[in-house]
């Protein structure tokens, strides 16, 4: 961060951020799905399969068993139990753990990559990202950079030749990629294109930010990034939000002890996240929770998109890469996806206009999800689609 300290860079931040800021597409898409009849809009969870009983048994024992400690102020870096069984599940998850490595506690996914933005980049970052990229995760990152690369992405993830030619010409800060049942895109990064991409980080001495939520709810992926990285380069990022709920606000995320170090410093400045809710989401990994859901998870959402992706086909939207796993599919319908957008609204139906996520290009993409909706539900909600693409 060289001489710029932590509070006058989230300063300009948040102050650009009040100035600059623009209801985003999946804010867009959720404040429009509560007005609609179908919702392939949403990136929460499926309500059917929250795990509220779960929840609420944890919230007992956790308050019953620790009193007022588990509702003091937390700290910084997360709780020491909650640290523990965090590490457990990464392993679980099947995250490499290298000597020196470090796990911080965050308030979700988005809150650790906010703080890692504001400690790599100092207002004059230099990063690259997937195109398309995650809208929200990516706000922090515009904001604190002065160049943002966009590198596009196919059906095996980010194209590393791509990035290579961008790396050798500049200095990057570092790379956000989205490796797993990508948001928007649903596709997964190709296993040699990981090690590849590891293999840059350290010829082109960048990080990489390897944003990994969906693999609590995912089977059958290959390695994590971070597994191919010697030199701690890699920052492995996840959350609790898919796997239990979005609403307990619990991720982590595992870096070498001097960034995790620094990033956890940081802490002290927002008083981090909760400590009830981390001594609940500890309490459910002890129970095995989130352990025990994810095949059925996997399964669930599967299941759903396989309806999707169907519908799609039979109804002739056949213009998307088939996702592997997670909640999103983005397809592209050749009109523009404004439009689009708002014709399925007329029709009850909301989607994601996903031009936002692109860098460059996306003025026909849609992100559909099937998050939320049943089996019968997707269906009419792609038929109305359809019509609102004939009438765009
Ligand atoms: C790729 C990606 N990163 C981060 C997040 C945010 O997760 P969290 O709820 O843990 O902040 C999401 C949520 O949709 C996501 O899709």
């Amino acid at each position: 961060m060289g001489n710029t300290s932590y509070f006058s860079l989230r300063t300009a931040m948040v102050s650009r951020i009040g100035r600059e800021v623009e209801l985003s597409p999946v804010e867009l898409g959720s404040q429009t799905a509560k007005r609609v009849e179908i919702n392939l809009a949403s990136g929460s969870p499926d309500p059917r399969v929250m795990p509220v009983k779960e929840i609420k048994e944890a919230y007992d024992y956790v308050l019953e068993e620790f009193g007022p400690k588990a509702l003091f102020y937390p700290g910084a870096g997360g709780q020491e139990v909650l640290v523990k069984e965090a590490w457990n599940y990464a392993d679980f998850l099947g995250v490499k753990r290298r000597a020196g490595d470090s796990l911080v506690i965050t308030s979700g996914a988005q809150h650790g990559i906010e703080l890692l933005s504001l400690y790599f980049l100092d207002g004059n970052g230099k990063i690259a990202v997937e195109n398309p990229t995650f809208v929200e995760t990516f706000q922090p990152m515009k904001l604190l950079s002065s160049v943002v690369f966009p590198v596009s992405l196919d059906s095996r993830g980010i194209r590393v030749d791509e990035l290579e030619f961008v790396a050798r010409l500049t200095k990057l800060d570092f790379v956000y990629v989205i490796p797993n049942c990508h948001n928007p895109a649903g596709v997964n990064l190709a296993e040699e294109r990981k090690k590849e991409l590891v293999e840059l980080a350290s010829k082109y001495d960048f990080y990489v930010i390897e944003d990994d939520p969906y693999r609590t709810i995912a089977c059958g992926l290959g390695e994590p990034i971070k597994n191919y990285d010697r030199e701690g380069r890699v920052i492995y990022v996840s959350t609790f939000s898919k796997v239990l709920a979005p609403g307990l606000r619990v991720g982590f995320f595992i870096a070498n002890e001097e960034i995790a170090h620094k990033v956890s410093l940081m802490e002290q400045m927002d008083f981090s996240t909760s400590t009830v809710n981390q001594y609940v989401v500890a309490r459910l990994l002890q129970q095995r929770v989130p352990q025990d859901r994810r095949g059925g998870l996997y399964e669930h959402y599967g299941r759903k998109m396989r309806v999707l992706m169907d519908e799609l086909r039979d109804r002739g939207l056949t213009d998307f890469n088939e996702p592997k796993c997670g909640f999103f599919l983005l397809l592209d319908s050749h009109k523009s996806s404004r439009r689009v957008f708002e014709e399925a609204v007329k029709r009850s139906v909301s989607v994601v206009d996903a031009k936002p996520f692109f860098l460059r290009g996306g003025e026909t993409m849609l992100r559909l999800s099937v998050a939320v909706e049943n089996e019968e539900r997707i269906k009419e909600g792609v038929r109305r689609l359809r019509e609102a693409v004939e009438a765009a």
